[in-house]
């Protein structure tokens, strides 16, 4: 057997310690696989003191992180610390910079940096690899650069925050409203204390970008996601959502858009109406899932848990044991130089329906003017349901589905009603689901 895979490991926290539980529970196994040990020599965190509930004992402590990019004895860098910059990223170009394999589950960092360090690591020969950044445990990277590496992909999509996830399944399972779902998400370790990435889309946009770099064999462009999240969306949507048939769901959405004659890539974050049957629909709590279309393998669901210290660890490890195979394989899928920079896709160009909700003051003619505006706008209108009022003269929700049509008609109608006053808070869209 050869010589062992030597491992500098920084950040010891919910997915650094999995990895050092996995690496010695499943030793024998990920040795047979691999062809050789993996073995982690040197390890960082912040605080010293502090019981990790794992036994630090067999490796080195080293002080500076930044040091373990230049150590001898190490042969790939593992980052599990975080944030898209800062130490993370320093360690991340200095381990490149002295020719060792670099392994993250970082998606901030890769959304934001990912191809100015897939160019460093072509350069010096060496794998950058970051499987646990997309979808926690769900091998979707390597599902998408080896399983379906032989088919054009159509679309990419998918419910990619466990978040998001598990707040709206649970509005849906108990009725309540968001604040109070986002408290519960909290109290039970599926919420962080600060949310902000998570409910507004922003993690979701991070593992989306880079879904479609390697999907698509586009340059990872994060700038233009276009992201919305789901703090707008109340107990009342759900309800009326349930009503016609559907879920709402946070889904992430990418695809390539030829309608202008120039291909574009459209990336989106959105609440979005999923059939009840589709299945989408059925990934309630903290998983994730994520869908990809190929033109010869049809639609792939690959589906689990998103997030969680054993999850993560298998996906980290999962690269470990790519590399100590040898792997070299380029981390978007095809040599980072030949990726295609491609526009940002004109949303109004798409064809579809759309769920859109109001909410109005509770007088006569308010209906007239949404209907009004939607006809100008060439809007079609599939269904319209309006909620009995909250009481006298108070709030309304008017809630409609459109038949197919371009988004631009939409967006139209909704700029005619800008500033009615007949509207109480901006209205909210969601997107039906394409099957
Ligand atoms: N948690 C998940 O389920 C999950 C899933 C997918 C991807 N990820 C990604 O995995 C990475 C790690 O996540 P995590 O949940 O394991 O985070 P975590 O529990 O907060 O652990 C972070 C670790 O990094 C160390 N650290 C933070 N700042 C540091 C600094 N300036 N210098 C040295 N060490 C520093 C911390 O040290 P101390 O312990 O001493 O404070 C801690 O050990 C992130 O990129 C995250 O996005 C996490």
């Amino acid at each position: 057997m050869s010589d062992p895979l030597r491992i500098a490991l920084a950040g010891l926290g919910t997915v650094g310690t999995g990895v050092i539980e996995l690496l010695e529970t499943n030793r024998s196994t990920i040795e047979r696989r691999a062809g050789r040990a993996l073995q982690i020599v040197a390890v960082n965190a912040r605080d010293r003191t502090r019981d990790r509930g794992v036994d630090l004992s067999p490796f080195a402590w080293v002080d500076d992180m930044q040091a373990m990019a230049a150590r001898a004895d190490v042969d790939v860098v593992l980052e599990l610390v975080g944030g898209s910059d800062g130490p993370a990223l320093t360690l991340a170009r200095a381990a490149l910079d002295e020719g060792k394999a670099f392994v993250t589950a970082n998606k901030a960092m890769i959304a934001h940096h990912g191809l100015s360090l897939a160019e460093q690591a072509a350069l010096r020969g060496v794998p950058l690899k970051f499987e646990a950044a997309v979808a926690g445990g769900i091998p979707v990277v390597k599902g998408l650069r080896e399983g379906a590496a032989a088919n054009r992909i159509e679309r990419i999509y998918g419910i990619l925050n466990g978040t998001c996830n598990y707040i709206l399944s649970e509005m849906e399972r108990t009725g309540a409203d968001f604040d109070a779902m986002l408290a519960e998400a909290q109290a039970k370790g599926f919420a962080e204390a600060d949310p902000t990435f998570d409910i507004e889309g922003v993690d979701a946009a991070h593992k989306l970008a880079i879904l479609s770099a390697i999907g698509f064999g586009a340059r990872v462009d994060f700038a233009n996601v276009d992201a919305t999240g789901i703090g707008e969306v109340r107990a009342a949507d759900i309800t009326q959502a349930g009503t016609l048939g559907y879920v709402v769901r946070l889904v992430g959405i990418a695809s390539i858009d030829e309608s202008d004659g120039t291909p574009a890539l459209l990336q989106r974050v959105r609440p979005c109406l999923v059939a009840r049957g589709h299945p989408l629909a059925a990934v309630t709590g903290p998983t994730n899932a994520v869908v990809a279309e190929g033109n010869f393998s049809g639609r792939l669901l690959f589906q689990g848990a998103g997030a969680g210290a054993g999850p993560t660890a298998s996906a980290v490890v999962a690269d470990l044991i790519d590399i100590a195979r040898g792997d070299l394989g380029a981390p978007f899928s095809v040599p980072v130089e030949e990726l295609e920079t491609f526009p940002p896709a004109d949303p109004g160009n798409r064809i579809g329906r759309d769920y859109i909700r109001f909410t109005v003051t509770d007088r006569p003619g308010v209906l007239a003017e949404i209907t009004a505006a939607m006809r100008d706008a060439e809007v079609s209108i599939e269904s319209l349901i309006q909620r009995g009022r909250d009481h006298e003269g108070g709030e309304v929700l008017v809630a409609m589905v459109t038949h197919e049509g371009p988004e631009r008609c939409v967006t139209k109608a909704l700029e005619l009603l800008d500033g009615s006053p007949s509207l109480t808070a901006p209205p909210l869209v969601m997107p039906i689901l394409k099957d």
